[in-house]
């Protein structure tokens, strides 16, 4: 898979890679930039996302139509299943790869970055960490190729910051378990063939009681809420699971029994580095548009970006924009080896939302009444933008896990 990833794209990427070998990471902060592999990649993607991607962003936005077919090729690429190994059908590459990559792809268009993000974290990312072989076989290398996505079912109409107040049950009946209950904001709903779900067997033992449980979709007993209608990316699915008696085998069971509030935790650290990413791609997507038109734009006898005030706003943006990639760039690198990455993971998702957001906001500002009207897109990055400061922990909840890990650094 590696190998297709790196010949549809570009020839002399897919030599590099063979003879020089992906593994000899990591000397970014040495060179002060990204190794050529990696350079490469991201040229990959950029193309992609540039012919396949861009011309029909808006179009699909306002359609809320999901890409099937740039999901298709993009599996076809490697790009849906990157940190799996290739034994298992997937890239083998790394979560630095897999940041450029989503960056690229969200750059292009949003929905389509969460479509990648939730199937190669949320959904992908516990099997490979929690799941048996069997497991491994079944339900990951079906999901490598753009033929079938998953979806992650953690939170609930009743709480969603408070994951461990999961009310969903998972009661055991013979040789199995029957799940109850409904699981909100679900992105890939409609499209998916399997979830990782969340739910208690014994709600008093609190987050001890999780489990998490493998669900083949569509599958007896789970129905599917309406399509949520959106203020951004609104070319992803989101919806509701409804659990009604779904029977499911006893082999269903993710690690262990009550190791599912940690399985889910670890799961969303690997999820916000790809939300991170997915957040400069829109951000990056916000200046191109801005420093696009600013060029163009004439006012007071010469362009925009002659003048002070749009030149402070673009400095501003930038920044924001490199710092964050720089956060996010750092993350991936401490889970591509080994180290504790949730800290760093929240800052990531942290800077990178709030900036997409500020760099989406004075986007508008920089366009004016041109940022105001879909003939452009910088209304939809303005509306994507902001979910990447809700998914997969609100910005609240990032900063409570940045302090958490901040206090106990102190006090050990
Ligand atoms: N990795 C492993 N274990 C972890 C962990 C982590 N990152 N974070 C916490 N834990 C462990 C703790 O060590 C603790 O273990 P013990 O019981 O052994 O002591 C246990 O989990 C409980 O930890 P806390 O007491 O810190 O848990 P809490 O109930 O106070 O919650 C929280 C902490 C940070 C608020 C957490 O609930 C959280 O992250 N909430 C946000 C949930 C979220 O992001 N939801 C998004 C859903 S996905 C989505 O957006 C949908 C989509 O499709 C995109």
């Amino acid at each position: 898979m590696a190998v297709s990833l790196l010949v549809r794209g570009c020839g002399r990427v897919s030599r590099t890679f063979r003879s020089r070998g992906w593994n000899q990471l990591h000397t970014v902060y040495q060179s002060a930039e990204l190794p050529e592999t990696y350079q490469m990649l991201r040229q990959t993607c950029r193309d992609f996302a540039q012919k396949e991607l861009i011309p029909i962003a808006g179009q699909l936005d306002k359609e809320h139509c999901f890409p099937g077919a740039q999901i298709k090729k993009m599996g076809e690429l490697g790009l849906l299943a990157m940190a799996v190994p290739e034994e298992l059908g997937g890239a083998g590459l790394d979560y630095l790869a897999y940041a450029i990559a989503l960056e690229e792809i969200s750059r292009g268009c949003a929905s389509t970055g969460v479509i990648m993000s939730v199937n190669n974290s949320l959904y992908l990312g516990p099997l490979l960490a929690f799941g048996s072989q069997e497991q491994k076989q079944k339900w990951i290398s079906p999901f490598t190729s753009g033929d079938k996505i998953g979806c992650f079912a953690l939170s609930e109409p009743g709480n969603g910051s408070d994951a461990g107040a999961a009310s969903t049950t998972a009661r055991p009946d013979g040789d199995g378990w029957v799940l109850n209950g409904t699981k909100a904001w679900i992105t890939n709903a409609w499209e998916a063939s399997a979830a990782v779900v969340f739910a208690t067997s014994e709600k008093s033992l609190k987050h001890k009681g999780i489990t998490a449980f493998l669900v083949p979709m569509p599958t007896p007993g789970l129905s599917l809420g309406k399509k949520e209608d959106k203020l951004g990316i609104r070319a992803s699915s989101t919806a509701n699971l409804i659990f009604e008696d779904c029977r499911l085998p006893k082999d269903s069971v993710l690690g262990q029994m009550g190791l599912g509030f940690k399985i889910a935790m670890q799961t969303l650290d690997m999820g916000r580095i790809g939300i991170a990413a997915q957040a400069l791609g829109i951000a990056q997507a916000a200046l191109d548009c801005a420093v696009d038109y600013a060029e163009k734009r004439m006012a007071f006898g010469s362009p925009l970006t002659k003048l002070q005030s749009i030149q402070f706003k673009l400095a501003d943006m930038a920044l924001a924009l490199e710092g964050a990639r720089l956060l996010t760039w750092r993350a991936a690198m401490l889970k591509d080896n080994q180290k504790p990455f949730s800290k760093e993971a929240a800052m990531a998702k942290l800077a990178a939302s709030e900036a997409a957001t500020r760099i989406a906001h004075q986007a508008i500002q920089i366009l004016g009444g041109m940022g105001y009207v879909t003939e452009m897109p910088a209304e939809r990055h303005y509306r994507d933008a902001r979910i990447t400061e809700i998914y997969e922990g609100t910005s609240e909840i990032q900063r409570l896990v940045i302090a958490g890990h901040l206090l106990k650094s102190y006090r050990s």
